[in-house]
């Protein structure tokens, strides 16, 4: 195991030593350097947890990520700490200290989470380097906390107040898309929600494989889609399907009954979490509008509502969805800064703004939906958020 090397005095050292001096790309060098003086297998180990930690800034902060220690996939699998935290806090508001096992714990990302919120967690975990390294995560981060190696699918779980589990998406390095196919399995996952459960999956699960009383979540982080999350037994907060919006907070949980309508003077763009969650018709109310298409998350109002629930965009003017006039509106505005925004269109938005061919001082969105069955283009003024 690569990761015990760096767990005793030496190693230590080593990495204490390759974390300062590291620079994305002279790994080569460092490794060169620091082998004059260390032995060759804790080297390349530290030199490559000083890669990983540089990396996993974007997830963890540079606080953290300065003291974690992270296997390759680990890092890639994790949730970030923005989720984890958002994630922690709903539980241990329902149910402050309980006993969380989470099934699968990775690296530890949502277990650090998990007991920085005040709850008593248990990682399971099969990969045993993948378990050093969550252990070895709390206990650099002062946290209270067992981590052991075994199989989720073994483990008596009724001991617990909460069951978490993050199922692995990957399978031979590439991301799994389909639910069927996680591990721990779907049939193992869909059985822990009939106890008081949360289950991180991945966003694109359809609506009807979340179980009858399982609450859905979807969430972004500054405005990414980044999972559902599924809530059940205590932590079910009796809604279907919910949309949180990260760092802020927001949330919707309700639809209101979809209203169509020509264009008003806004259209707003709802964040992928809402659109995931299917509670456009939440913004349409939030801003006193109404959809431009039933099928379509596009809302438009004649009103404009500052909402963290979405992007909005002043309408200039409707324009010809003809690639010949589109490109003459481009020219006449001088318009060399481009942002193209598509729903319900087969278009894809980079190769229609090389054919627009923008040139020019000006800058522009072109929002190009349909209409029943005409598509559509707007020439369209962000408004900053
Ligand atoms: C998506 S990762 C968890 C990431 C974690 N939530 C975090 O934030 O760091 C899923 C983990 O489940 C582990 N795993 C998959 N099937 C398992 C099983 N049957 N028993 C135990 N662990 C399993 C994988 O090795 C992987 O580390």
């Amino acid at each position: 195991m690569t990761l015990t090397l760096l767990l005793d005095p030496i190693g230590s050292t080593v990495l204490a030593e390759a974390c300062s001096a590291y620079a994305p790309g002279g790994e080569l060098k460092l490794v060169e350097q620091l082998r004059r003086r260390y032995d060759a297998a804790v080297v390349t180990a530290a030199v490559t947890q000083a890669s990983l930690r540089h990396r996993a800034v974007a997830k963890f902060g540079a606080e953290d990520a300065a003291r974690m220690y992270f296997t390759p996939d680990g890092l890639e699998q994790a949730t970030r700490s923005t989720v984890g935290t958002h994630r922690a806090a709903r539980i241990a508001a329902t149910l402050p200290g309980a006993s969380v096992v989470d099934l699968g714990c990775g690296i530890g990302g949502d277990l650090i989470s998990a007991a920085r919120a005040g709850l008593r967690v248990t990682g399971v975990e099969r990969d045993p380097e993948t378990a050093a390294a969550a252990r070895a995560n709390l206990a650099a981060l002062g946290l209270a906390g067992e981590v052991v190696v075994g199989d989720a699918e073994a483990q008596d779980v009724t001991q617990y107040e909460v069951v978490f589990a993050d199922p692995a998406r990957r399978a031979d390095g590439r991301r799994v898309f389909d639910h069927n196919a996680y591990s721990p399995p779907w049939s193992f996952i869909s059985e822990l929600l009939e106890r008081t459960a949360c289950v991180k999956v991945a966003p694109g699960i359809p609506h009807d494989a979340v179980p009858a009383g399982v609450e859905a979540e979807w969430v972004s982080d500054a405005g990414e889609v980044k999972e559902a999350a599924l809530w059940s037994g205590k932590l079910y907060g009796g809604t279907a399907r919910r949309a949180t919006l990260l760092p802020g907070g927001a949330t919707v949980a309700a639809a209101p009954e979809a209203v169509e309508g020509p264009v008003g003077r806004y259209i707003y763009e709802p964040d992928g979490a809402v659109v995931r969650a299917g509670l456009v018709t939440a913004v349409a109310e939030a801003v006193g509008g109404w959809l431009l298409d039933l099928r379509i998350a596009y809302v438009t109002a004649d009103a404009l509502v500052a909402t963290p629930l979405a992007s909005v965009y002043e309408v200039i003017e409707e324009l010809p969805y003809r690639e010949k006039a589109l490109r003459a509106w481009v020219r006449a505005q001088g318009i060399g800064t481009l942002e193209i925004k598509k729903r319900g269109v087969d278009v894809d938005p980079a190769v229609l703004r090389k054919r627009l061919a923008p040139k020019g001082a000006a800058s522009a969105t072109l929002i190009v939906t349909r209409i029943g069955r005409d598509a559509v283009a707007y020439s369209c003024r962000r408004i900053p958020a």
